[in-house]
């Protein structure tokens, strides 16, 4: 059964990735994509957005922007093409990494993004899924401007946190720590949660050998990918900490993967609690794993994926675009 699911997000080169499965597979329907400030700017994540969904051929997707700054203004930039905070060390000045596509012809929607959220849950039969792959500022404002949206939401399927040590601080996970109080609106707010912290998101490191696999499909859309990831091999590259192999990860990947198939995943219904705290805690995420303090669970927190399924995939899902035509002469 097709699963109908919103994209909240920051491209950033992993949300990129998650987009472009999620768009050629038919487990999920993709009803719009919405950006935060993030990884870039939110003037730059729409624009990424929409990049993305172009070289898909998507032409037709909707793409809003949202909130350019995080609740409690812990990183408040001067303008929406501006970031306080930013992750361009690992995803590019861009935010597409090593990426060689133009500017978007597509439309951004004039809707805001918070408000295409809260009017399209409230439309619905609450069949719709939230697949959140930034911080969480966009579904936690709308989830304090339309509190009774929470009973339309099936679940929320995000990246973020961790139950071990962080990656943007020793207790802290970049997209909880960019926004630790709306990670907390949406971690008290009962709504069915699905967590991919850094625990099984580490678990998903590529090589350049998948790379290179990516780049014998010989398309567009796998031209498009092998460009956003070449940045990660250039010397002095980010390595996520805590990794065994290349350090490369595609974290936000995971939640479209265990959409279309969720055997691939291991993991506990536990209790989570954020810190919002103005300390070196500030974004932790707190996963009672071995019920301590006997509350009630309010997420299921993965903490294992089968690595070779997970890429065989994903490489699969991007098979699916079409190949580079041939001209008559037979040149690409
Ligand atoms: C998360 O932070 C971002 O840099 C990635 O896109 C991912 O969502 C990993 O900590
Ligand atoms: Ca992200």
């Amino acid at each position: 059964m097709t699963q109908k699911i919103i994209i909240d997000c920051d491209p950033g080169v992993d949300d990129a990735v998650a987009i472009l499965m999620a768009l050629t597979s038919p487990e999920v329907e993709v009803l719009g994509v919405t950006t935060n400030v993030g990884n870039v700017s939110l003037y730059k994540t729409q624009l990424n957005a929409r990049r993305v969904c172009e070289v898909a051929g998507r032409l037709d997707m909707k793409v809003f922007a949202g909130c350019p700054r995080s609740l409690f203004n812990r990183f408040a930039p001067e303008s929406v093409e501006d970031t306080a905070y930013t992750a361009a060390d690992i995803h590019g000045e861009s935010g597409l990494g090593g990426s060689k596509l133009p500017a978007p012809t597509m439309p951004l929607q004039d809707e805001h993004a918070v408000n295409f959220i809260i009017r399209t849950l409230e439309n619905s039969t609450g069949d719709i899924i939230m697949v959140c792959t930034g911080a969480l500022t966009n579904m936690a404002t709308a989830l304090i401007m339309s509190p009774q949206i929470a009973a339309k939401i099936q679940k929320i399927v995000l990246m973020g946190g961790a139950i071990g040590l962080g990656n943007i601080t020793p207790a802290a996970e970049y997209n909880f720590y960019c926004d630790p109080e709306a990670a907390h609106v949406v971690f008290t707010s009962k709504i069915p949660i699905v967590m991919f912290g850094l625990d099984v998101t580490r678990q998903t490191e590529f090589d350049k050998k998948w790379v290179d696999e990516i780049e014998a499909l010989n398309s567009p859309v796998a031209q498009a990918l092998v460009d956003i990831l070449s940045d990660a091999f250039k010397p002095g590259a980010y390595a996520e900490p805590g990794t065994k192999g290349t350090g490369k990860v595609l974290h936000d990947v995971n939640c479209i993967a265990y959409l279309i198939n969720p055997s691939l995943y291991e993991g506990r219904n536990v209790y989570v609690e954020i810190d919002t705290s103005d300390t070196i805690n500030s974004g932790r995420s707190t996963v009672d794993w071995w019920n301590k303090i006997g509350k009630e669970p309010n997420a299921l927190v993965m903490n294992k994926v089968k690595h070779e399924a997970f890429f065989a995939l994903l490489t699969e899902r991007i098979s699916r675009y079409p190949k580079f035509q041939k001209s008559a002469n037979g040149t690409l």
